[in-house]
């Protein structure tokens, strides 16, 4: 057993190098842990580096703290976490001078004071940005300080995380596979926190990078720790609808923030029908849905789209403005300049996850999570922005936390049998030589999230989803792996196929129509449902939920 398991020390482990998994790592270390930081690619890649178009924070006038704080609960429907979003809108200011130390430059007037735009549901402009490459910025500046923590830092690239390990109640680490040799490790920690990102390639249409597979939400399951609101699922009113193999792509919401106009076939503004006052930028809940009307309606484009109209805007503005937006399109054959863009509705973000406190600890001794991987403030239905900052405020304060827990332990030491069933448990898929491939079972996971448990959902829908999803789990008894990327893709399937089972669950409770969550059987936001959903596993391994109310 102890040759074949290479085993790794550290105070802290930090699954996840995205934004949130970064400012963790960071103010750990400052604090004086050493901190083993797993990445399933390399670091610079994970999903943040994807975020386009700002970071909300309240620091140029006329934003206030208040103002972030309530435009939260309004995106949210009311059923956010109140105590989080207080902290989060009032520290938020205080992360971006962070980042600033750490070299990330936003943009600014002539006159040297912030621009900042107002996205959907803002009541003042909130956004604060780097063109439309506000994560890849952020992710450089958040990247150059781990450089310089590297005494106490330890980074793992291109390792999956197979596992969490739980002894004696606690979390104690992580069972890790190599993706390069295919070596097996395990790293034993004092604490653990998750920053996996969300889950988007779940659903055949998504703005995510690859790596967004959801198994992070899980281990939750596996380790007894609580999911909370997983029935909200976003979707981007803006993702790219041609050519398809850029389907989904994001068109930041930046393009409407600054004058963008939605039409249909017809070249009617379609928003003053649905959302009058805020037209474009109503949120992002209720202009998905109005897309998607005007295309199931019939006035869609040919490629079930609609169209994103900027050639209104004066000379030099788009590629200012949206130099990607305006790049990803001209490499397609569109100048955004002289031609509407097509676009649609894209799995974007996932607003449930682990139930954290306001240290990023979940409900399981050891185990954090933080970033899109929890439930933490925009209850059902995120505003544009919010994400790339909660990451930041929480992300520090798991770190604040965890270093203090972790001076009070010593490092645990895992069971040999405990990892002797962890590699029998991944070599299974190793030795079958007959089966299926992860990819044909991913492929039908994609379809039926998309197709059943979407942008409008249903009993009959969601009870077929249930039924394709349980069909899917005992195909997924006979996953084969022929090397370490089809290995990582069947451990990630059935991951995946819990996570999926999760949300139809809790999908199928919520007898109300509220955010991103829509049953065309329930249509109204029913006041008696401002709650939320709990999801959590057995001892029997079934899936168990209660309803409570929000943290106010
Ligand atoms: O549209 C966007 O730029 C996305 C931002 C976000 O989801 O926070």
């Amino acid at each position: 057993m102890s040759e074949k398991v290479q085993r790794m020390n550290t105070d802290i482990l930090v699954i996840g190098s995205g934004g949130s998994g970064l400012r963790a790592t960071i103010e750990a270390a400052e604090r004086g842990a050493n901190v083993l930081i797993v990445a399933k690619e390399m670091m610079k890649d994970a999903h943040t580096g994807w975020a386009m178009g700002g970071v909300n924070v309240a620091i140029k006038d006329p934003a206030t703290p208040q103002m972030h704080f309530e435009d939260t609960i309004n995106g949210g429907w009311y059923i956010n976490n109140y105590k989080l979003a207080h902290i989060f809108a009032e520290e938020m200011p205080d992360r971006i001078r962070d980042l600033e130390r750490y070299g990330v430059r936003f943009d600014r007037l002539p006159d040297g004071s912030y621009f900042t735009w107002a996205g959907g549901k803002q009541s003042a402009p909130l956004n604060l940005c780097a063109g439309d490459y506000t994560g890849r910025e952020m992710m450089q500046g958040l990247l150059a300080e781990v450089e310089r923590h590297r005494d106490r830092i330890t980074p793992l690239e291109h390792h999956y995380v197979a596992r969490l390990l739980k002894q004696d109640g606690r979390v104690v680490g992580a069972f890790l596979i190599d993706m390069q040799t295919g070596a097996y490790k395990v790293v034993q920690a004092k604490a653990t926190i998750v920053a996996t990102g969300g889950g988007g390639h779940m659903y055949r249409v998504n703005t995510n990078t690859p790596s967004n597979t959801g198994e992070g939400y899980a281990w939750a399951l596996d380790v007894g720790a609580e999911l909370i609101d997983m029935e909200m699922v976003q979707f981007h009113p803006t993702g790219m609808a041609y050519p398809p193999e850029k389907r989904g792509t994001l068109v930041t919401e930046k393009v409407r923030g600054n004058g963008g106009i939605l039409k249909n076939r017809l070249g009617e503004r379609f928003m003053q029908r649905y959302q009058p006052k805020r037209l474009e930028l109503a949120g992002r809940d209720e202009v998905t849905r109005a897309i998607y009307q005007e295309i199931q309606e019939g006035r869609g484009t040919e490629h079930s789209a609609v169209y994103l109209d900027t050639t209104h805007w004066e000379e030099g503005k788009a590629e200012r403005l949206v130099p990607d937006v305006f790049a990803a399109h001209i490499e397609v054959g569109i100048d955004i300049r002289k031609q509407m863009m097509e676009i649609t509705p894209s799995m974007h973000h996932m607003m449930g996850g682990y139930v954290i406190n306001e240290w990023g600890q979940t409900n399981v001794d050891g185990l954090y999570a933080v970033g899109e991987v929890t439930t933490s403030v925009h209850g059902a239905n995120r505003l544009g922005g919010n994400s790339l900052a909660e990451g930041q405020v929480f992300g520090r304060r798991a770190g604040v936390h965890s270093s203090d827990y972790a001076r009070t332990l010593a490092i645990p030491t895992i069971q040999d049998a405990v990892l002797a069933d962890e590699i029998a448990q991944v070599e299974t898929y190793l030795k079958r030589t007959e089966g299926v491939t992860p990819a044909s079972v991913l492929s039908k996971v994609k379809d039926t999230m998309w197709n059943y448990v979407g942008i409008i959902r249903d009993e009959e829908k969601l009870r077929t989803a249930q039924n394709m999803l349980s069909e899917l789990q005992q195909e997924a008894q006979h996953l084969k792996a022929s090397d370490s990327a089809e290995l990582q893709g069947c451990l990630e399937v059935q991951d995946m196929l819990k996570v999926a089972q999760v949300i139809t669950l809790a999908a199928l409770v919520r007898t109300e129509s509220r955010g991103a969550h829509y049953r065309a059987d329930y249509p109204q936001m029913d006041p008696a449902w401002e709650k939320n959903i709990r999801v959590k596993q057995d001892g029997e391994g079934k899936l168990v939920t209660r309803v409570t109310d929000p943290v106010k």
